[in-house]
């Protein structure tokens, strides 16, 4: 039977294409129900290009600084164009690397949107597809407006990040609503770029979910660069024409307007569960509108389980990858190592990169933990130095009795890389004494690491 699978997964992003791989790996024959490119939002308008484009960024504000390295560069001319063409053939290179994978894999590709339907089916366009063992719902999520006070997705004035990856040049100015993961990102990118940014959060510091010390950090490096930055802010109306955006913005008690010829929404994500027949099929959904998961991913309705951003936060590429994992290895009939969800690292890949694992300083206090913070900044740094990059720091929390690592809080160039140590490290339950107990090499920015966890116990020695 052709339209017979062990597995049916609804959705070909990172976890969906993931726990197909997984599935195939594992000798189930497998289908994955795509409508557009596989890869999702993450490798086509999402984390990959984001990066292409921060990468530019990075460059044009290195350039800026070539003289001081020596580099005669003459007038720095950026062309958002170019890069957000460049960031395209990355993005598309990466979709074709997943198209590759599932042929190697011997995954079914099915084009078009599949519908759930009972007794684990998915109906796809005239074809009805049957799941012998198990359907996986991993249909991510998309960009929303806040179009209670004005502000719906126009794509000309009013953008999201969608528009943002395929826009032909950077425009004069910019109000960005939201200061979590994409709106840091795109603020990071058009400042380079030339905009007149303005970064506007509602809670009382940008990347609010970060470390205080993390956020208070990337807001002086951000104004340094002529970033305006407005947190504790409300945006209450929004005067929508054809060239320009009036935002009516009150902080602090006090009102103000921002005029600006385009807004982009970076103020979270909608979720892809309407219309895909979750409620006919008995699979529930939380007050918060996230699918109803057990502890294996099975949802509310037996055979169907549910991984990536519909499945609960935090709504992240690797979060979702590592569950296509777990969820096919246990509908193989496997026991895979539970996931941690507080061992998920979250990084932020503006300049300089944020980068977390574990609980934030504010949360230990909050907990009543007894804890050290231990800290190391890069301006103590040789390597940092060395390639002018001493903004940021690394935190350790240690807990006095036991060392165990608590947390752990990165910013500075490279952090994305560095948080791996520390995820290693608390995956694994080591303390912050084994961490320095591994001889970081001389010079790195890592050295920061081990630095930090000495200091947590009162014996850094570079500072
Ligand atoms: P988010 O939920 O991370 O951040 C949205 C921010 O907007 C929050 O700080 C929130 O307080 C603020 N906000 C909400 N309403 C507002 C309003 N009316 N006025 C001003 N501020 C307002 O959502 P974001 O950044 O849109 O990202 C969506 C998802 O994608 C997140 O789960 C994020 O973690 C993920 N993502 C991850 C990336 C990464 O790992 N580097 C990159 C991009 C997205």
């Amino acid at each position: 039977m052709a339209n017979q699978f062990d597995v049916i997964i609804l959705g070909g992003g990172p976890a969906g294409y993931v726990a197909a791989i997984r599935s195939a790996q594992l000798g189930l024959a497998t289908a994955v129900v795509e409508r557009d490119k596989l890869g999702g939002v993450c490798v086509n308008i999402g984390c990959i290009p984001t990066k292409a484009l921060l990468h530019s960024a990075y460059l044009a504000n290195s350039f800026r600084h070539a003289a001081e390295f020596g580099i005669t560069t003459g007038e720095i001319k950026t062309d958002y164009g170019v890069a957000m063409q460049r960031s395209r053939k990355v993005a598309d290179q990466n979709s074709r690397g997943v198209d590759f994978l599932m042929k190697k894999h011997k995954v079914t590709v099915v084009k078009g949107t599949g519908v759930l339907q009972p007794g684990r089916k998915v109906k796809v366009g005239n074809d009805v597809l049957e799941a012998k063992r198990a359907v996986i719902i991993a249909t991510g999520s998309r960009v929303k407006g806040i179009p209670a006070i004005g502000l719906e997705i126009n794509r000309t004035t009013v953008i999201s990040s969608d528009e943002a990856l395929v826009l032909e040049r950077a425009p004069a100015s910019l109000a960005v609503v939201g200061a979590g993961a994409v709106g840091m990102e795109f603020a990071d990118i058009f400042n380079a770029f030339g905009s007149k940014v303005t970064l506007i959060e509602a809670l009382p510091r940008i990347l609010p979910l970060e470390d205080a010390e993390a956020s208070d950090a990337l807001a002086k490096s951000y104004r340094k660069r002529g970033i305006d930055v407005i947190a504790g802010a409300k945006v209450t109306k929004a005067d929508v024409a054809k060239d320009t955006v009036v935002l009516h913005v009150e902080a602090g008690g006090e009102k103000k307007k921002v005029e600006t010829a385009m807004v982009l929404m970076a103020a979270g994500r909608a979720l892809n569960t309407e219309q895909i027949g979750l409620a006919e099929c008995g699979v529930q959904l939380t007050d918060r509108g996230f699918i109803k998961v057990d502890a294996r991913l099975q949802t509310t309705a037996p055979g169907y389980y549910a991984i990536g951003d519909v499945a609960g936060p935090p709504m992240l590429a690797h979060k979702g990858s590592r569950e296509g994992v777990v969820v096919a290895e246990t509908i193989a009939g496997h026991t895979p190592h539970a996931i941690r969800y507080d061992n998920v690292p979250s990084v932020t890949y503006c300049h300089p990169e944020v980068a977390s694992i574990g609980l934030t300083e504010e949360q230990c206090k909050e907990r009543k933990l007894d804890y050290v913070a231990g800290k190391f900044p890069f301006s103590a740094n040789g390597r940092a130095r060395g390639s002018g990059e001493t903004e940021g720091f690394v935190k350790v929390l240690r807990d006095k009795q036991y060392g165990e690592i608590l947390g752990a809080h990165i910013v500075g160039a490279h952090a994305s890389e560095m948080i791996h140590e520390l995820a290693v490290a608390r995956e694994n339950e080591y303390t912050v004494e084994e961490v320095d107990l591994a001889i970081h090499a001389h010079p790195t920015m890592s050295e920061a690491v081990a630095e930090a966890a000495l200091d947590s116990l009162g014996r850094a020695l570079n500072i």
